[in-house]
């Protein structure tokens, strides 16, 4: 079941990196932050900007495309960035570090569909949809386990 859903239109970049970086200055140990949308949305500058935010502007942040997991050490938690776009098997994300993820980590998931039932309910989803050159709708939606 989701709740307090919330919806914004996001006209360029920068305001994409502001929504990231405002619910990544609310975000707690345990958080699951799942990046939703198709190519080029826009789920990478989300995450990029949530960890600089947390983890500090000098710090790099590649895309785990191929790594598939980043991992990140801030005051609040550690950030896990997955980047499940390349994984074949769901199960495979318990060989790069799930359940240590979950236990304490803030998640950031990009390509969540890929987990299937492996996903924990709990979470929320930032969904994004391309209006028009630049434009994108995000809707960020909370999911309890109920
Ligand atoms: N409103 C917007 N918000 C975010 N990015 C935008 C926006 N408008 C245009 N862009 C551009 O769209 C691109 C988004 O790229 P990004 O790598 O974040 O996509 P992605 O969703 O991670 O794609 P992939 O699934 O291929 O990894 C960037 O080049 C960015 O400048
Ligand atoms: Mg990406």
């Amino acid at each position: 079941m989701a709740f307090d859903v919330s919806e914004i239109i996001s006209h360029n970049e920068e305001e994409t990196a502001h929504l990231a970086r405002t619910l990544a200055k609310s975000a707690k140990p345990t958080d699951i932050f799942t990046l939703r949308g198709t190519l080029g949305m826009g789920k990478s500058v989300f995450a990029r900007n949530f960890i600089h935010e947390l983890a500090g502007a000098e710090i790099e942040v590649p895309s785990p495309t191929f790594t598939l997991v980043q991992t990140y050490e801030t005051e609040k938690a550690p950030i896990w960035h997955f980047d499940l776009y390349r994984i074949e098997e769901a199960e495979e994300i318990y060989e790069i570090g799930w359940e240590e993820a979950l236990g304490q980590g803030i998640l950031l998931i990009e390509w969540p569909e890929r987990l299937g039932s492996i996903l924990p309910k709990e979470h929320t989803e930032v969904a994004f949809e391309m209006l028009g050159r630049g434009l994108r709708t995000i809707t960020v939606s909370n999911y309890i386990n109920e």
